[in-house]
């Protein structure tokens, strides 16, 4: 899809406060710093729209995107720092539970996670998650650009294992810096949101 026209209409904690036009959607989710922001960017073509940044934690709110007035993109803030309070995780976990389960228009989920390491019991809990909601997943593993390309293939194959994904399951590898698996996560999006 090429987008024309990107906009942040709203950064929601409370259900009471999403947009309701209807569109269909895909919410974005990982870990703090995993690079959701970093992906979003890649996918509207723009530099710097949904802010970046070095500091974990920085995005805090649920922030919908309209794009092109067709559908929202939803970066949803990651958690599993240590510097965040046993409260505030709490509080965290039931707003993105909340979402999960209540957003009649969400399509399926694009989850994050580290492609430099092995999956942390973050991302196997986030997993477990999903399927438990019966939630359209698409795996994707960031900044690859950091692997040497001799390893893709093992360390892609070493994901898929430890997160236990099935044939239907699919891992993209992915990196914001070269942009390889740019076009792979659009055809996802867009099979989703077909009527
Ligand atoms: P929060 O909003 O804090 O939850 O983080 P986020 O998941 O939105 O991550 P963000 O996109 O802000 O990226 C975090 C850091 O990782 C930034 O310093 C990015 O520049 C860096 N980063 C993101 N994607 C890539 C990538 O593909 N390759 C490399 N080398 N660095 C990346
Ligand atoms: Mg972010």
């Amino acid at each position: 899809m090429k987008v024309n026209d990107v906009e942040l209409v709203m950064s929601a904690v409370d259900p009471k406060q999403y947009p309701n036009t209807g569109y269909p959607e895909i919410g974005f989710l990982g870990r703090s710093n995993v690079g959701k922001s970093s992906l979003t960017n890649v996918l509207f073509n723009r530099r710097d729209y949904a802010h970046t940044s070095g500091q974990p934690g920085k995005t805090q709110t649920l922030n919908f995107y309209d794009v092109n007035h067709q559908l929202y993109f939803v970066d949803v803030p990651g958690y599993g720092y240590a510097r965040v309070s046993k409260q505030e995780r709490e509080k965290w976990a039931e707003m993105i539970e909340t979402y999960l389960t209540q957003r009649t228009k969400l399509r399926g989920v694009v989850n994050l996670i580290d492609g430099r390491h092995e999956p942390s019991d973050y991302d196997i809990q986030m997993r477990d998650w999903l399927d438990y909601y019966n939630i359209p997943v698409l795996y994707v593993a960031t900044k690859v650009d950091k692997l040497p390309k001799s390893k893709l293939k093992q360390q892609k194959e070493m994901l898929q294992n430890k997160l236990e994904l099935q044939d239907n399951e699919k891992l993209v590898m992915f990196s914001a810096k070269t942009k390889v698996g740019k076009d792979e996560i659009w055809n996802w999006i867009e099979d989703k949101i077909k009527a």
